[in-house]
């Protein structure tokens, strides 16, 4: 990974802003993603993620915190947060934005308990693939406390197969149609390719009985995006 993501976060906290990131995936052309909102802050995030902060309670894993925005919110609400990233920079953002426990890790490598563990902006992502969601939700599983709970968003992105008909086009012979390749660049830079996994709702569900994790859920987004809550 050359931290293409934690180079742009660097760059915005810096205030050398002069660019945002450009995404495509195997299924979608360009597509902007503006620095600024990697920034948010709560009345700018969606209301899935306002509703999963509300939801947040005790001791609170943000995993995947990017800049650390929920991360902060929960910290100002007086509630102690982990945050952890993959990204060097940008644990280097969220301890500078003022995250006071912020620390390079990879989720498969936290061993610690949690009453509260989130996995937000298409939180499915980190799964990568459909046959590794049974092993990261059984980790996830692992480092509940007693009444703990996982809250986790993504979408349905069958929506992007359809063509003007209202057919669909997908490659009934290729994996799940959720799991894409994803590329990033940045000031002419780009990152190593990158598999990511939108999972819908029920086949979410599914994976999480297989691993004995009930899974509810919580809200329905403007765009077949969900929130999901899953209990031990
Ligand atoms: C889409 S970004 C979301 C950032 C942040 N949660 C937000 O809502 O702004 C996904 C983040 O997950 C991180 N990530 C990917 N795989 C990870 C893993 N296995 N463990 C921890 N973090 C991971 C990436 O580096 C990236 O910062």
């Amino acid at each position: 990974m050359r931290d293409i993501f934690g180079k742009a976060l660097l760059d915005y906290q810096n205030r050398d802003y002069t660019e945002d990131i450009i995404t495509s995936t195997s299924i979608s052309n360009d597509d902007v993603l503006p620095l600024p909102y990697l920034f948010r802050n709560y009345p700018d995030m969606p209301k899935l993620e306002q509703k999963a902060l509300e939801l947040a309670k005790g001791e609170v894993l943000d995993v995947g915190c990017g800049s650390g925005s929920h991360s902060l919110y929960l910290q100002k609400k007086g509630l102690t947060v982990k945050a952890i990233d993959i990204s060097k920079g940008a644990i280097e953002v969220a301890k500078l934005r003022g995250v006071k426990n912020a620390e390079v890790l990879n989720i498969l490598d936290e061993t610690e308990t949690y009453d509260t563990i989130l996995l937000l902006m298409n939180g499915t992502g980190i799964f990568q693939k459909l046959n590794l969601v049974a092993k990261y939700l059984k980790h996830l599983k692992s480092l509940l406390k007693p009444n703990g709970h996982i809250l986790i968003d993504s979408s349905d992105i069958q929506y992007m197969y359809e063509d003007d008909d209202g057919g669909i086009w997908m490659d009934t012979n290729a994996e799940y149609y959720g799991e894409i390749d994803y590329f990033i660049s940045y000031k002419g830079e780009k990152e190593v390719p990158m598999t990511w996994l939108y999972l819908d709702f029920n086949t979410l569900k599914l994976a999480c009985e297989t691993v004995g994790l009930q899974c509810e859920l919580i809200m329905e987004g403007e765009h077949f995006d969900y929130l999901a809550r899953l209990n031990k």
